[in-house]
């Protein structure tokens, strides 16, 4: 990864800020990209004091003029040229069908799926002009699979799935390979759910029926660094004739019965 230059959507904390630590560490600079301008500011100077290469821009994905100020951002930062960008930005959605309305629906729709599209098709010209160009979009198991009051973020997961074919496909002239990952269970705070009073209960419980359950072969909630690890390969050198793929990585939670 030594002197790429990498986007991270929503990089501010959890899996997209452990993809720049993981990322930088081996020799990448990053820029990562969050709506919490604050909080992504200030991990980004974390990342420094560690003498690592991490900025931050304040943005939000679903907002044209945001990404458009990323684009201005790396013309002025790197000359323009994009090696790797991880679209990995998204909010949890758990509502009923009984209480999910049109606006919340598009509003996940918007954030979790089509952001994927317009933040690469943004960064295609800056990717093209790299020799070895990837794009990782990170979706979920909620992609290939679903689970109850799911409906909003699964349908926007499996979108972001099979659009990594179609933008595999498309893409592939511009020698810009595309891949996937999808996570399982992992500790960041997005495995936070609010539990209908305001307030936000954990789901570990959940994830513990489901070790204790047998029902995670690793026994194990995934870290967000396990994902990164993941996440490295579809990054780096070492995938040159993969594209258009998804890799669950969940512990294999999704291959038993
Ligand atoms: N944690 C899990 O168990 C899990 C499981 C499967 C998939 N995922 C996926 O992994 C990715 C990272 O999630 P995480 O667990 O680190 O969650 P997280 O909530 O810790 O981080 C998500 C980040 O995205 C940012 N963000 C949200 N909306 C944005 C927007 N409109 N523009 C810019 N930034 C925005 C948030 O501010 C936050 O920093 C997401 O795509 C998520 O769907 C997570």
């Amino acid at each position: 990864m030594k002197n790429k230059n990498v986007l991270i959507t929503g990089g501010a904390r959890g899996i997209g800020a452990a993809c720049a630590e993981e990322l930088a560490t081996r020799g990448a600079r990053i820029l990562l990209a969050d709506i919490d301008g604050d909080v992504v500011a200030a991990k980004a100077a974390e990342f420094q004091r560690q003498g690592l290469v991490v900025e931050a821009i304040s943005a939000d994905v679903t907002n044209e003029a945001d990404i458009q100020s990323i684009v201005s951002d790396i013309e002025k930062r790197w000359g323009g040229q994009l090696d790797v960008l991880v679209n990995n930005a998204a909010i949890l959605d758990s509502t009923s069908l009984d209480d999910l309305n049109c606006d919340r629906f598009n509003q996940v729709q918007n954030v979790n799926q089509n952001s994927v599209l317009w933040v690469t098709l943004a960064m295609r010209p800056l990717l093209k002009r790299s020799d070895a160009a990837r794009v990782v979009n990170v979706a979920s198991i909620l992609g290939v699979l679903g689970t109850p009051d799911s409906v909003a973020y699964a349908t926007a997961k499996g979108g972001v799935i099979n659009m990594t074919r179609a933008l595999a496909i498309d893409l592939a002239d511009d020698g810009i390979l595309v891949n996937c990952i999808c996570p399982g269970f992992v500790d960041t705070r997005m495995a936070l759910l609010p539990d209908g009073s305001g307030h936000e209960h954990e789901t570990v419980q959940f994830q513990d029926t489901y070790i204790k359950y047998g029902r995670i072969p690793l026994k194990r909630v995934g870290q967000p660094e396990d994902i990164a690890k993941a996440l490295t390969f579809f990054c780096s050198d070492a995938c040159g004739y993969v594209t258009g793929q998804h890799l669950l990585v969940d512990g294999g939670v999704t291959s038993i019965l």
